[in-house]
């Protein structure tokens, strides 16, 4: 394919649409306005204005009123016309009484548009008692394939991995509770020259570990491979029995795959311990799993023409890709000793995925180094045909995980540190606090709860930490950020959340039996939190289209600060009826709202801190 003729990716952020992203038919205001100013701007001016974007944004004030639409400005400068009177034109052709007061026009042509008061009470009385807070899922599902975690085998999971873990469990989540059908794939490194060297070695040094599952724990395998490697790179004849190990294993021999499988399960056992702690649900389908798919890869690159040789091995030279002196860089998909690379197994899980996946949607969650190999798979599987029009591959970047001194995470004794150490020492830590908070308030409970509430706290402190930041940039990895009480944490927000259990203690409500026939809302913070409640589903129609879990987590950070306000401005349980009622049916609102936000995040809640 010449090259003007190629789909040209374009940008959103950091990420790659190959296809425009669907529109998800939440059911919210913003859809409903969208839809009514799209019309209006066809009623106004005719058929040509079909598809115009009114260019709806929440507004930047609430004086202002909830929403502005800034399309006048723009046809205006395109027809050359004063902008308030098209803004004038598209305000009588806007059918919207049922559901927002009359719009006004403002400044050089910004229509501004408020929410009706009756509508904004009937919303919060149709989310009540519904877990899914009145958000229905999309009409159209897609099915939506994640590759996240993916660690290697034989190798320690490393920060980097724990990133890939906790941001793709979110979006799965997220896409999940929209109504899409997820499928959670972990993608892991469980094929490759790295067996033959490792099997060669073990052979030798220690062949216990090759037959007998116990003989050996991650942590020795981690330490044989090493040595493996190092022999590899130094010793010819180490290699080429590596080499003959790796034949010997593609082909199928007993004794080869036997161990291969035992080292597989080894590694299999350490991570899902992580999993399990992190709540983490995936089905694996390691790069093994596409073994057989890969020489066909390679004979139908060649049959499309894509396929160049150079220097023995077979590549596709991609436009646009360069090393760092200029020259181009290929996608080598079959290197000169015959071995297949990883790009090779990429290309292989893209064709099974959208033939036998019936995929819409493909996401993959990697730190941002692997930028350039993602985008150049897309393009190579873009150009050979195999991405079947409106499915969309999307490579989701993340920065590094840093220590507090802006350097490479490490331990005090100077090593990586390991990811269990890691999440070990978040939930000692957060039970030093519990046990400090409990006696400062002379507060005595069992020892089950206070591990409960030490493992919730420690690990969800992590999850947020990392979430609650745009996952674009680097971070610094901080215990003492994390666990902190105030700011935007996981522990603020689960104490966010009991606080309001509690009231709902103290005064022996029923939250879920709140009569709401009659609500009344007088106090602007308590209209300033209704609106920000009915805004989740703006959220995560955003997420669901940007990836970027940093939105929720800035969401319930801004709920959290309105009720806060709301709670020092209005008593609840000492306020007088209709007032009561309707303060009650906000609380329960928000803890609602919390705890669906929280759970989307992979974090539970607790009603006892
Ligand atoms: N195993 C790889 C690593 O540790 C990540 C795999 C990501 N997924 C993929 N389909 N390439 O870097």
């Amino acid at each position: 394919m010449a090259a003007a003729e190629r789909p040209a990716p374009y940008l959103v952020g950091e990420i790659f649409f190959w296809k425009p992203f669907p529109f998800l038919p939440v059911k919210d205001a913003i859809a409903r306005l969208r839809s009514a100013l799209e019309t209006a701007l066809v009623k106004a001016f005719g058929p040509e204005l079909v598809g115009t974007d009114p260019m709806l944004v929440p507004a930047s004030n609430p004086k202002f009123g909830d929403y502005q639409a800034n399309v006048a400005l723009s046809l205006a400068k395109q027809w050359g016309k004063p902008p308030r009177e098209v803004a004038s034109a598209i305000v009588a052709a806007l059918a919207i009484e049922d559901f927002c007061d009359s719009p006004t026009i403002a400044g050089p042509g910004f229509i501004n548009l408020t929410l009706k008061a009756d509508y904004l009470l009937g919303q919060l009385r149709s989310s009540q008692g519904s877990d899914r807070l009145g958000i229905d899922p999309v009409a159209q599902p897609q099915r939506i394939l994640v590759d996240f975690s993916s660690p290697n085998i034989a190798k320690e999971m490393h920060v980097g991995h724990l990133r890939s873990t906790i941001i793709g469990d979110v979006l799965a989540r997220v896409l999940e509770f929209l109504g899409h059908d997820v499928l959670r794939l972990n993608h892991v490194g469980d094929w490759g020259t790295q067996f033959g060297m490792l099997i060669t070695h073990l052979r030798e040094v220690a062949p216990e570990a090759l037959t007998n599952a116990n003989a050996i724990d991650l942590g020795d395998l981690v330490a044989f491979y090493q040595k493996a490697k190092k022999r590899f790179d130094e010793d010819e004849d180490f290699k080429e029995r590596s080499r003959q190990e790796v034949v010997r294993l593609q082909g199928g021999d007993p004794d080869s795959r036997r161990a291969w499988q035992l080292l597989c399960d080894q590694s299999r056992r350490e991570f899902q311990k992580i999993y399990d702690l992190l709540d983490i649900q995936l089905t694996e389908r390691g790069e093994s799993f596409y073994n057989p798919l890969l020489s066909e890869v390679v004979s139908a690159l060649e049959t499309s023409g894509l396929l160049v040789e150079d220097a023995g091995a077979r590549c596709v030279f991609l436009d646009g890709f360069v090393n760092k002196d200029g020259n181009p860089l290929p996608l080598i998909v079959q290197k000169s000793d015959g071995g297949y690379n990883y790009a090779t197994t990429d290309l292989a899980a893209i064709r099974y995925r959208t033939t036998q996946d019936r995929a819409d949607r493909i996401i993959y969650v990697t730190d941002s180094g692997q930028a350039n190999h993602f985008a150049q798979v897309f393009q190579v599987a873009e150009r050979a045909g195999w991405v079947p029009a409106g499915v969309e591959l999307v490579h989701v970047p993340f920065g590094l995980v840093l220590g507090e001194d802006g350097k490479k995470l490490k331990t005090r004794s100077g090593d990586t540190p390991k990811l269990k150490d890691l999440l070990a020492e978040a939930i000692d830590r957060s039970r030093a606090d519990v046990e400090q908070r409990l006696q400062s308030e002379e507060r005595s409970e069992t020892p089950e709860f206070i591990e409960q509430v030490a493992q919730i706290v420690g690990l969800s402190a992590v999850k947020y930490a990392d979430l609650s930041q745009n996952r674009t940039s680097s971070y610094a990895f901080s215990y003492d950020k994390m666990l902190a009480l105030q700011g935007n944490t996981a522990p603020y927000m689960l104490y966010a959340y009991a606080r309001i259990q509690s009231i709902s203690r103290k005064g022996e409500i029923d939250f879920q039996n709140l009569d709401s026939t009659e609500l009344i809302l007088s106090d602007e913070s308590e209209w300033a939190l209704l609106k920000h409640l009915l805004r989740l589903d703006e959220v995560l129609e955003a997420i669901a289209a940007e990836l970027m879990p940093n939105r929720l987590c800035e969401y319930l950070f801004e709920l959290s600060k309105k009720f806060n306000k709301f709670y020092d401005r209005c008593p609840v349980l000492n306020a007088t009826e209709p007032d009561r009622t309707s303060r009650l049916v906000l609380c329960d609102a928000t803890a609602r709202t919390l705890k669906l936000g929280l759970n989307l995040l992979g974090i539970a809640v607790l009603d006892r801190i």
